[in-house]
This record gives C-alpha cells, sequence and structure tokens, in this order.
C-alpha cells in the first residue's frame, strides 16, 4: 500500500521509532521481547519469554489450550499489562511508561477468532471506520482505499451488505481487512479459523498467506498445525509460560528435541490433525 493522505500524518514521530529517511532498515528487527513475563492473580501464565522477529517474518505459536499464546499476542498490542520485560516494535520500547498506547495499537494490527464485526454497519462502513475516527482520513479517501483492499481479497460485491448476509469465512476475512485498513505494519493473528466451519477455513487461510507474500510481518497462534507448517518461517512451541521450542516448521514439526513438543505433537497427530 503506497502513503496517501488517508495514512498517518508523514511528520508526527513514528511510534515504533523509525527513522522517516530509512523507515525499515535492511535486518532491523521488527519485534524484540525481553524477559516477559505476566501472571492472573496467581496464574503465571508468562514465565520469560524471550522472542526476535524478523521484518517480513511469520511465526506462528502453537501450544496446549491454556499456554498462553492469547495472552502473548495481547501483551504485544497493549491489551494486557506485563509484570516484567520489555516489548520492543522496530526498536522502540512500547512497554515503558508514557509511551502514546492507542497510537501503538494503530500501528499494530490485530484480528480474533470472533470477528467482532459491528452488524449495525456495511461492510465499507466497517473498513472505514477506524481510519476516519483513528487515522483522520476523509471518507472519500478511507472509502477508495477499502474498496481496492476488499477488490484484494474478493470482497468488493459486499461492500453494502452487513455482516449477517456473509459467511463466516467471509466475514473473517472482513475482520482481516479491516485491521489492514489501519496499515498495520506487524498483524498479529488469534485462532482467526477456529470459529470457521470446515469448509470456510482455506479461504481464510489464502487471505494470510497472501498477506505473507506481500511482506506482512505476522505473528499467528493456531491450532492448524499443516497451515503453520505451511506458511511460518519459524515455530514456537509455548509450555509453562515459555518458549520451549522454535525453529523453522520442517525442523520442529519433524524432529521436535524437546520432550514436552514430542508429547505435544504425538497428541496431534494421534487426532488426526498433523
Ligand atoms: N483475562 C484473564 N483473566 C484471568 N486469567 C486469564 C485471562 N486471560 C487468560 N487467562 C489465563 O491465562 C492462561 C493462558 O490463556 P491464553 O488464553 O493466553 O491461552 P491460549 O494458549 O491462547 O489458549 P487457547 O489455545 O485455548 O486459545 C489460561 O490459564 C487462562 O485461563
Ligand atoms: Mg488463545
Amino acid at each position: 500500500m503506497t502513503d496517501s493522505p488517508a495514512g498517518p500524518d508523514p511528520a508526527a514521530p513514528d511510534p515504533a521509532g523509525r527513522d522517516p529517511a530509512n523507515p525499515d532498515p535492511a535486518g532491523a528487527g521488527a519485534v524484540a521481547i525481553e524477559g516477559l513475563r505476566k501472571s492472573f492473580g496467581a496464574n503465571l501464565v508468562l514465565d520469560g519469554i524471550d522472542l526476535s522477529v524478523a521484518s517480513h517474518e511469520v511465526i506462528c505459536l502453537i501450544g496446549a489450550s491454556g499456554s498462553g499464546k492469547s495472552t502473548l499476542l495481547r501483551c504485544i498490542n497493549l491489551l494486557e499489562s506485563i509484570d516484567a520485560g520489555r516489548i520492543l516494535l522496530w526498536g522502540q520500547d512500547i512497554t515503558q511508561p508514557g509511551i502514546d498506547q492507542n497510537r501503538v495499537r494503530r500501528s499494530v494490527g490485530i484480528v480474533f477468532q470472533a470477528f467482532n464485526l459491528f452488524p449495525h454497519m456495511t461492510v465499507l462502513r466497517n473498513v472505514t471506520l477506524a481510519p476516519v475516527k483513528a487515522l483522520g482520513a476523509s471518507r472519500r479517501e478511507a472509502e477508495d482505499e477499502a474498496r481496492a483492499l476488499l477488490d484484494r481479497f474478493g470482497l468488493l460485491e459486499k461492500q453494502a451488505d452487513y455482516p449477517d448476509r456473509l459467511s463466516g469465512g467471509q466475514q473473517q476475512r472482513v475482520a482481516i481487512v479491516r485491521a489492514l485498513a489501519m496499515r498495520p505494519r506487524l498483524m498479529l493473528l488469534d485462532e482467526v479459523t477456529s470459529a470457521l466451519d470446515p469448509e470456510l477455513v482455506a479461504e481464510v487461510l489464502d487471505v494470510i498467506r497472501e498477506l505473507a507474500g506481500s511482506g506482512m510481518t505476522m505473528l499467528i497462534a493456531t491450532h492448524e498445525m499443516s497451515f503453520a507448517r505451511d506458511i511460518a518461517n519459524r515455530v514456537c512451541f509455548l509450555s509453562g509460560g515459555r518458549i520451549v521450542e522454535q525453529g523453522p516448521p520442517a525442523e520442529l514439526f519433524t524432529s521436535p528435541r524437546d520432550e514436552r513438543t514430542q508429547r505435544f505433537l504425538r497428541r496431534i497427530t494421534d487426532a488426526g490433525r498433523l
């Protein structure tokens, strides 16, 4: 996507602290998580997470239910406060006091299992609402950009429809388009296919594959192991609040080293899901 007046004010300080003249230096880390700890009451959910993500990298987070995948994504989007450690986005510590949290959230798209579209608004309005309200785009600019995105993902003919007229797969694709309309530099996807009937999963995975191909940096929590194997540059297995093993999918899925990863994958294989 090119920069148009619908985008963030180019003169404003960059939320991720990039040099405007060189916004994405080669090899720059997109995300750096250091010693991240998070508890809910007595429940220690993230127990020292260290993770670096390069620009354009696609990382899949796998692990048993309750292993902290969603919590980790929510911390990166500042939807959860953290207890210790820090999170840097393109070099800027977004967990330091005084950070403009709304600015950070605008640069990080997050899509959940539940699509959360506004039922009383058309598809087009769902997609243009935030760019107009939060980025200060004009309605016309936001609509032009929204239509281009809807077209890119095969949804243009649905622009005037209300969400309840769409299939689950279409609604989830609209939710992804809505996040993209904010021109995020990073996308966090949390089990975006879990609520879908099996026959609708593929169309959503195709959208994510297209995004990966376009160079979007992504962190994806998923139970779809074959998809993770197919799309991820790197797979991270979470257990006991830590990333106990990570590596390229070809390695991690075929010859996991850690006994906990082996056990998890064996369960998945036995259930016929790998
Ligand atoms: N808002 C919250 N308040 C209290 N506990 C929470 C909250 N959110 C998550 N937890 C707890 O944190 C732990 C990790 O939950 P999380 O949702 O991150 O796991 P997950 O790996 O995403 O699981 P799943 O695969 O089922 O989506 C769980 O024990 C959960 O009960
Ligand atoms: Mg989850």
